[in-house]
């Protein structure tokens, strides 16, 4: 249930600029008229050049049906111990044949388990079909790359593999391959799709074979095109709206999934390198195994890709399940995290560098901050600071430069729970995951924080309303806060939402309230996702100091719950701001978030000399109420709106729609 105010101009689905001026006539400079003074006569603080960032792990099938490209689900035939899960037999016009899993004939260590196929009559048509992430994308005219490992006993049969619909009726693409031979081998194909095919979510892979006799298969993959032509890369539509986040850095491999519920679960940085033979996959915390197609060095690809700075987590000996090393026992973990900083880093004459040059990227990835563990606080028995000296002492005196960032020791939540005492952090990850009216309620949590000692990462942050992806109650919730964090970006000094990535079919799901959604052919962003994009796109290179009057409230509805361990406020302001300017150009980048069902004028007014051009552009996020919301249906049903805008001088009224989020750029000389 939401608590927003009946929203009065309900014949606009969007209240346009043109309004936004015309009905600021109706609205005159009142006493009780909110105002904005700007001061550009004082700039504020810098702003953090790496404020917004993104955090990621495999979780809500991220990767996995998700992020990364493959099409074939349990490729290695290791997801289930008994069953060949996503695969099913076909058998055709008198066909007999039957599938099982094999442990007799392992590759190697990493692929142990194969698909064993028996065919006694082949019918019309004799094969295996699988289903992939929820169904195998197909587009028209489109290119996929395949490969599988097979041998069978009837050496010289060929194989045909084709993409088709699920009851076999249309044929999208097919190709041969083979012949086959008694001993494993790789098979390469590519399979074009026709010209003016419907693009579907629901196709399947299919191989068929050609003669009785039995078939073991393995590591069977395909690949549609990747963002950038990445082999084993990443799907282009997801990319693009990361792209499109502007995002400085990428915190990676979690969260949760980098400990694991136990140390067996933890994120295998080493067996996650190297051509995919030899990635055995892992179980993970998420309740699905994880292929680890999306390994360290796909990791360090994507931050390439997207020009994003690292944050590379690294396992702190600490799993979900409570289990903790210390001193001795530790030593390994630790030395294991200078290998994995030395894959990341070091130079060919290195070991690890050697081995990342050897799996194609010879060339070092920037590295400048290590994260020590994830959500540390939770480990009550407090073993986390000495666990953090150990990591800190031996990453420092090999790489002195790097920052080093703690899970615990911040003033609030859980990461206040045990002071960091004996070595001091480059900063603290405070994580919040919490509803709009306690996001909102909290706005100004920066404003007093301690500006001596560790800066602040928000490594995870979210207002978690609505399901699989976030409304725009979220959104409202979300940008009130962002208003917090960009206003402190001296302290806060990055930012990042989690989780970023639903596959939002049934079952792909294990954290409600995402970023961005998905299925296997599209993808959408939350109301979330745009003011994202929105708060790091119009970004300037330092804080305008704000001072506002009148400020409208809001009252706690009944119901309300308060944040843990806190009594809020019955009334807290219903407007957030925040103003940024780039001194290169002179912009100004003012952010207003209305959280009321109603339209509200707002007088800005600018301090200082510089001369306000009377043209700027705005940037408006705005729902007819706060349950609306994008769906993977109608994935734009809520997006930003770009408009012009006039008359702006040194003093002017602004009306700021109900529920809205808008970004006003606006010049002003320097
Ligand atoms: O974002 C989901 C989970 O929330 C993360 O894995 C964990 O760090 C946090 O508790």
């Amino acid at each position: 249930m939401h608590h927003r105010q009946v929203r009065p101009f309900r014949s606009y689905r969007v209240f346009p600029a043109t309004l936004c001026l015309l009905f600021a006539g109706l609205f005159p400079a009142s006493a009780q008229q909110p105002v904005l003074e700007l001061d550009l006569a004082s700039p504020g603080h810098p702003v953090s050049p790496v404020l917004y960032g993104l955090m990621t792990e495999e979780i809500n099938h991220s990767y996995d049906g998700g992020l990364y490209a493959e099409l074939v689900r349990n490729r290695t035939f290791q997801d289930h111990p008994r069953e060949p899960e996503y695969w099913s037999l076909i058998q055709e016009g008198g066909a007999a044949a039957a599938m099982e899993l094999d442990r007799h004939h392992a590759i190697n260590p990493a692929l142990p388990v194969c698909l064993k196929l028996s065919v006694t009559r082949t019918g019309t048509r004799t094969g295996i079909a699988n289903t992939g992430y929820w169904g195998i994308p197909v587009r028209p005219s489109t290119a996929y790359r395949g490969s599988f490992y097979a041998k069978c006993s009837a050496p010289g049969a060929s194989v045909k593999v084709s993409l088709e619909s699920p009851d076999g009726k249309t044929v999208y693409a097919s190709a041969k391959t083979g012949p086959l031979t008694g001993g494993w081998a790789q098979y390469h194909f590519s399979l074009t799709t026709m010209t003016g095919a419907a693009a579907t979510a629901d196709a399947r892979l299919v191989i068929t074979v050609g003669a009785p006799g039995d078939y073991w298969f393995n590591l069977v993959s395909l690949f549609p095109p990747t963002f950038q032509g990445r082999p084993n890369g990443n799907r282009i539509d997801i990319m693009e709206m990361l792209q499109a986040m502007h995002p400085s850095f990428l915190r990676f491999p979690g969260g949760n999934y980098l400990e694991g519920n136990k140390f067996s679960e933890r994120f295998p940085w080493r067996e996650t390198l190297g051509p995919l033979e030899t990635r055995p996959g892992h179980p993970s915390c998420w309740g699905y195994r994880s292929t680890d197609g999306m390994g360290l060095l796909e990791y360090l690809e994507w931050c390439e890709d997207l020009h994003m700075e690292p944050v590379l987590a690294v396992f702190a000996g600490y799993t979900l399940n409570r289990d903790y090393l210390t001193g001795p026992f530790l030593k390994p973990f630790v030395t294991d995290a200078l290998h994995e900083i030395q894959y990341v880093t070091g130079d060919t004459t290195t070991p690890w560098g050697a081995r990342r040059a050897r799996d194609g990227h010879p060339q070092p990835f920037p590295l400048h901050y290590v994260e020590i563990g994830n959500e540390d606080g939770f480990d009550a028995s407090g073993s986390y600071e000495t666990r953090f000296v150990q990591f800190y002492d031996a990453i420092k005196a090999q790489y002195p430069d790097l920052r080093i960032i703690s899970t615990v020791g911040g003033r609030d939540g859980l990461g206040g729970r045990f002071p960091m005492t004996v070595r001091t952090p480059y900063a603290y990850d405070e994580h919040y995951y919490r509803s709009a009216w306690q996001m909102e309620s909290d706005a100004a949590h920066y404003d007093d924080y301690p500006r001596s000692g560790p800066r602040i990462f928000v490594g995870e942050w979210a207002t978690r309303e609505g399901s699989p992806t976030t409304d725009f109650n979220a959104a409202l919730g979300d940008a009130a806060w962002m208003t917090g964090m960009e206003r402190n970006s001296d302290v806060v000094v990055m930012a990042s939402y989690a989780p970023l990535f639903v596959n939002v079919n049934p079952g792909g799901m294990q954290w409600k309230s995402d970023l961005i959604g998905y299925d296997a052919l599209t993808s959408y962003g939350s109301p979330s996702y745009y003011a994202q994009c929105m708060f790091s796109s119009y970004l300037g290179n330092r804080v305008v100091p704000v001072t506002g009057s009148s400020i409208p409230t809001q009252t706690k509805p009944a119901g309300t719950k308060d944040r843990a361990g806190s009594a809020e406020p019955d009334t807290i302001p219903a407007m957030f701001y925040v103003a940024t300017r780039d001194t290169a150009s002179g912009r100004v980048y003012l952010k207003v978030v209305n959280v009321q069902g109603k339209a509200q004028p707002v007088r800005i007014v600018f301090r200082g000399n510089a001369r306000i051009a009377p043209e700027g552009r705005s940037i408006v996020l705005q729902a007819g109420g706060p349950d609306e919301t994008n769906t993977i249906q109608q994935p734009k049903a809520i997006v930003p709106v770009t408009a012009k805008e006039t008359g702006l001088k040194k003093a002017f009224t602004r009306v700021f729609p109900p529920y809205s989020i808008t970004v006003l750029e606006i010049g002003a000389s320097r």
